[in-house]
C-alpha cells in the first residue's frame, strides 16, 4: 500500500517520517529552516546553533533511509551553516556540486559593515556513482543568434549546440517578490522554475521527490508539474491550507488545458487531487492513481527524449564528416565542448 504517495502531511517531518517506506523515494529536495530567525509560527528557525545542528543531523539520518541507493539529494542552506551542513552530508554521501542560488536581489541599500548576501548555497549529493541525472531534460535552449554564429564546421552537428547547454552552477533567478503571479502567503517560497530543474535533473518520470518542510508546497506543486509523484511535510497549518490551494489551482488549470484539447486521452479518475492532509488519511485508490502518474510520466519523457534525439540526428546527418553526437548519460563526464559555453 503507497498510502503516503502524493501527500502533504501537516505534522512534524521527524514523526512523519515513518510512513514512508526505506529505499522508496529517488529524490530528497528540501528546504529546511535556516536559523536565521525567522517566524514560520513555530520556532524552528529560532534555535540555539548547537540545538540547530544537532537537529539537522537528526533528521539527515532519519530521511537518508528512505532514499534509493541511487538516489539524489538537494539542500538550500544559506553561508551561515552551509559548511557544517555540507561536512555532514559529506560523511554520508557524495557531494557532486555547491549551486548558487542568485536572488537577483535589486540594490537597495542593505549592510554597510559587510557585503549583502543575494544568494542561496544549494548542496546537491548522490549516493553512488549510477545516480539518475538528465542533463538533456534541463538544458537550456540557445538563440538563434547565439547558433548562427557557432557556424563553424567544428561545431556543426554538435548535439549540445540543437538541445542546448547545461545550465552550470551558477543559476540567477529572480525571487518571488510580493508582487509575483507565483507568490503565495510564505516569507520564503521558492520559485518553481528552480525547483522544476532539480527535479527534472535528478528524478525519473513517475519518481518520487520527498520535501520534509515543504513551506508553501512548491516542491509537491514542480513534482506534479513534471509528471513526478511526491511525499512532505510541513507543521504550520495556515501553510498547509495554502499547499492545497496550490494543488487545487494546479488541478483546475489541468482540467481546463484538458477541456481545451478535447481530442487528449481523458485523465484517469484514480488521478484525483492530491492533498495536505493530517495524518493517517488513507485512500483506497491511491496505487491506481500513482501507477497512472508513472505511467503518463514515462511517456512523455520518452517522447521528449527522442525529439532530442531526432533533432541531433537531423543536424548530423547534414553534416556527415563531423564526430558523432555523444549521449550525455548519468556519471559520464560532461562532453568536453560544454566546458567551453
Ligand atoms: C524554508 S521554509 C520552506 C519553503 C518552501 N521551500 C517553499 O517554497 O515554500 C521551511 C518550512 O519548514 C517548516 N518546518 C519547520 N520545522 C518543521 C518540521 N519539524 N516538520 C515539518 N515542517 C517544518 C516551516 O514551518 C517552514 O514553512
Amino acid at each position: 500500500m503507497s498510502d503516503w504517495l502524493n501527500q502533504v502531511f501537516c505534522e512534524d517531518a521527524l514523526a512523519g517520517l515513518a510512513r514512508i517506506p526505506d529505499g522508496a523515494v529517488d529524490l530528497i529536495l528540501t528546504d529546511p529552516p535556516y536559523n536565521l530567525g525567522k517566524d514560520y509560527g513555530n520556532a524552528s528557525d529560532q534555535q540555539t546553533v548547537e540545538e540547530y545542528l544537532r537537529w539537522t543531523e537528526q533528521w539527515i539520518d532519519a530521511a537518508l533511509p528512505k532514499l534509493k541507493p541511487n538516489g539524489s539529494l538537494y539542500i538550500f542552506l544559506t553561508w551561515r551553516f552551509s559548511p557544517e551542513i555540507f561536512v555532514m552530508l559529506k560523511q554520508r554521501m557524495t557531494m557532486m556540486n555547491e549551486i548558487i542560488w542568485d536572488r537577483r536581489v535589486p540594490s537597495m541599500g542593505g549592510s554597510v559593515r559587510s557585503y549583502s548576501s543575494v544568494h542561496d548555497t544549494v548542496g546537491f549529493f548522490v549516493g553512488r556513482k549510477d545516480y539518475y541525472f538528465d542533463l538533456d531534460a534541463v538544458r537550456i535552449p540557445y538563440d538563434a543568434e547565439t547558433k548562427k554564429a557557432r557556424s563553424r564546421s567544428i561545431f556543426i552537428g554538435a548535439k549540445w549546440l540543437e538541445v542546448g547547454y547545461n545550465p552550470k552552477d551558477v543559476w540567477s533567478v529572480s525571487r518571488l517578490h510580493r508582487e509575483h503571479p507565483e507568490r503565495a502567503d510564505h516569507p520564503t517560497q521558492k520559485p518553481l522554475e528552480i525547483i522544476e530543474r532539480m527535479v527534472k535533473a535528478s528524478c525519473p518520470p513517475g519518481g518520487v521527490v520527498l520535501d520534509l518542510f515543504m513551506g508553501s508546497g512548491t516542491t509537491a506543486l514542480a513534482a506534479r508539474r513534471c509528471g513526478r509523484q511526491f511525499v512532505g511535510f510541513e507543521l504550520n497549518p495556515q501553510y498547509c491550507a495554502i499547499i492545497n490551494q496550490r494543488l487545487a489551482a494546479l488541478e483546475t488549470l489541468e482540467a481546463l488545458a484538458l477541456a481545451a484539447a478535447p481530442d487528449a486521452p481523458a485523465k484517469p479518475k484514480s488521478e484525483a487531487r492530491p492533498k495536505a492532509k493530517a495524518a493517517a488519511t488513507a485512500k483506497a485508490a491511491a496505487p491506481a492513481k500513482n501507477a497512472a502518474i508513472k505511467k503518463a510520466a514515462t511517456k512523455k519523457a520518452a517522447i521528449k527524449k527522442a525529439a532530442i534525439k531526432k533533432a541531433a540526428t537531423k543536424k548530423a546527418a547534414a553534416a556527415p564528416t563531423a564526430a558523432a553526437p555523444k549521449r550525455s548519460r548519468a556519471v559520464k563526464k560532461a562532453p568536453p565542448e560544454e566546458v567551453t559555453i
